[in-house]
C-alpha cells in the first residue's frame, strides 16, 4: 500500500493549479445516464472516484472514451471524457460497487426516470457517520416511485413514468438534492424543491442539465423549479474548480507561512472559509488567475467556526481547519453540525503532539508553536489531508499511511504541494 513521506518545516511558495471538482464531476457523471445521447464533460479530474465511476457506469452498458490531450493543452488540465448512454443494458447497481463509493447510489434518479425501474444496494455507513439515504427515498417516492427494500437493495420502479411534486426536505442534504433535481428533469410536470442545497455543485449539475434540454430555475437557492422534459439531449460541459481542494491549499499555506496563487480557484465558492483564514490572520487576495493567499511572519491566531450547510463553512474543510488551528496562539473552538462522527482525525492530529479534547460535537483546540512529526493513517478523504497539512509544518519526518484517501479526491497532491517547496513524496508498495 502506497504511502506519503514528509519532512516538515518549508515554506509554501509558488503556484497550485485547481483541479475540477470531485462532488460535481461525480453527479455530472451519474447525470449522463439521462439521455442516449453524448455528453461531454471537461476538467473532470484524474481521481480514483471518478475511475471507480467510470467502472460503475459502465456496469449499466455506459461508454466512456477519455480524450487525449490535444495541441495547446495546458500540461496539468483536467480529461475530458465523453460519455453514452446510448443503451442501458443493466439497471442494477450491485452491492460491491455500491459500497466502495457512497455517491454511486445516485444513479437511482437517473436510471428511474428514464428507464421506469432501478436496483441499487444500499450504500451503508461510513467512517463519517451512518449517512442514511431516507431522503432521497422520500424524493423519489414524491415523484411517483413505489420503493422497497429487499436483500439490502432499494428496489425501484415508476411504470408510468415519474411525474411532478413538491418536495420538502426537513434538513438540507446535497445528495437528496442532486437526486431529486435529476429525477425531475424527465418527470411529467412540474417539481419544486424546497429546503434544497445550494452548494455549488448542485448549480453547476443544474447548468449542465439545462445546457442538456432540462427546464430548472433557482438552483443555488433554496426552491429549484423544474419543468420536465420529455427527453434529454448531448451537451458539452466543463466542471467547476474545486472549493475544497482551494481550500485545503489556503489552509496548508497558512500552516506553512509562504505565498502561493491557487490558480483557476474562485473565492465566491469559499467565500466563508477564506473569512475565517483572513480571520485567523492570513492575507487572502482575489486576482485574474484565482487566489492568492500569503502569510510571512504574523502568527495564526485563534478561531470559533461551526460548520454549515453552503453558503456556510465547509464541514468538507473542517478537519483541514483543525490542523491549522493546532499552531494558533490561543484556544480554538470548531463544532461539526453536518455528519455525527467527523472527528476521526483528532486522534491522529493528537500523535504531532497536538491538544484536543471533544465535547459532544464540538473541538476544542489548544494551539501550541510546535508539532513533531509521527507515523499517522486516517479514515476518510479529509481527514488525510488534514494529516498532510499537520505534517507540512511538524519538525521531522512524518509518514501518512493508507493514502488510497487521498487519491480519491486529491489530485497530484503530492506533485503539487513539492512544486511550492515542500519535501513530500509518495513511497510505492
Ligand atoms: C455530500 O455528501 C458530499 N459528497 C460530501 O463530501 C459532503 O461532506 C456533504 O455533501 C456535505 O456537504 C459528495 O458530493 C459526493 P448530505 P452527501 O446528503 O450528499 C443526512 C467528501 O469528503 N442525510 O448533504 O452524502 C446525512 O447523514 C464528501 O468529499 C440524511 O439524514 O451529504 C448528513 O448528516 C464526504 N438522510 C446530512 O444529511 C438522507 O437521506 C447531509 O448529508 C441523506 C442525508
Amino acid at each position: 500500500m502506497d504511502r506519503i513521506r514528509i519532512i516538515g518545516g518549508n515554506k509554501l511558495n509558488g503556484t497550485i493549479p485547481i483541479s475540477g471538482a470531485k462532488n460535481a464531476a461525480l453527479p455530472l457523471m451519474i447525470a449522463a445516464l439521462l439521455t442516449d445521447e453524448t455528453l461531454i464533460l471537461e476538467n473532470v479530474p484524474r481521481l480514483a472516484d471518478v475511475a471507480l465511476l467510470q467502472r460503475i457506469l459502465g456496469n449499466h452498458g455506459v461508454d466512456i472514451m477519455s480524450a487525449g490531450k490535444r495541441p495547446g493543452d495546458r500540461e496539468h488540465q483536467g480529461q475530458t471524457l465523453h460519455i453514452s448512454a446510448a443503451n442501458i443494458i443493466d439497471t442494477t447497481a450491485p452491492y460491491d460497487l455500491v459500497s466502495k463509493m457512497r455517491a454511486s447510489f445516485w444513479v437511482i434518479g437517473p436510471l428511474l426516470a428514464r428507464m421506469k425501474e432501478a436496483k441499487v444496494s444500499l450504500p451503508g455507513g461510513c467512517a463519517i457517520g451512518t449517512r442514511p439515504v431516507d431522503l432521497l427515498i422520500m424524493a423519489l417516492e414524491k415523484l411517483g416511485a413505489e420503493i422497497v427494500i429487499d436483500g439490502g437493495y432499494a428496489v425501484a420502479r415508476a411504470p408510468q413514468g415519474l411525474h411532478g411534486a413538491t418536495i420538502d426536505f426537513p434538513k438540507v442534504t446535497v445528495s437528496g438534492t442532486h437526486v431529486a433535481l435529476m429525477a425531475a428533469t424527465l418527470a411529467a410536470g412540474t417539481t419544486v424543491i424546497t429546503n434544497a442545497a445550494c452548494e455549488p455543485e448542485i448549480t453547476d449539475v443544474a447548468d449542465c442539465l439545462n445546457k442538456m434540454g432540462a427546464k430548472v430555475t433557482g438552483a443555488g437557492t433554496p426552491r429549484i423549479v423544474i419543468e420536465g422534459v420529455a427527453k434529454l439531449h448531448g451537451a458539452r460541459h466543463a466542471v467547476l474548480p474545486d472549493r475544497i481542494e482551494t481550500g485545503t491549499y489556503a489552509m496548508a499555506v497558512a500552516m506553512t507561512g509562504g505565498d502561493v496563487q491557487l490558480q483557476g480557484a474562485r473565492p465566491e465558492l469559499l467565500q466563508s472559509a477564506l473569512d475565517v483564514l483572513t480571520q485567523a490572520g492570513v492575507t487572502i487576495t482575489q486576482n485574474n488567475e484565482g487566489i492568492r493567499v500569503q502569510r510571512n511572519g504574523a502568527g495564526i491566531r485563534p478561531v470559533e467556526v461551526s460548520t454549515a450547510p453552503f453558503p456556510g463553512f465547509p464541514t468538507d474543510l473542517q478537519a483541514q481547519l483543525m490542523a491549522l488551528m493546532t499552531r494558533a496562539e490561543g484556544a480554538s473552538h470548531i463544532t461539526e453540525t453536518i455528519f455525527e462522527n467527523r472527528f476521526m482525525h483528532v486522534q491522529e492530529l493528537a500523535r504531532f503532539g497536538a491538544r484536543i479534547t471533544l465535547d459532544g460535537e464540538t473541538a476544542t483546540i489548544e494551539g501550541r508553536p510546535t508539532l513533531r512529526g509521527a507515523p499517522v493513517m486516517a479514515t476518510d478523504l479529509r481527514a488525510s489531508v488534514s494529516l498532510v497539512i499537520a505534517a507540512l509544518a511538524a519538525e521531522g519526518e512524518t509518514m501518512v499511511n493508507r493514502i488510497y484517501h487521498l487519491d480519491r479526491g486529491f489530485e497530484r497532491l503530492e506533485d503539487k504541494l513539492s512544486a511550492c517547496g515542500a519535501t513530500i513524496e509518495r513511497i510505492s508498495g
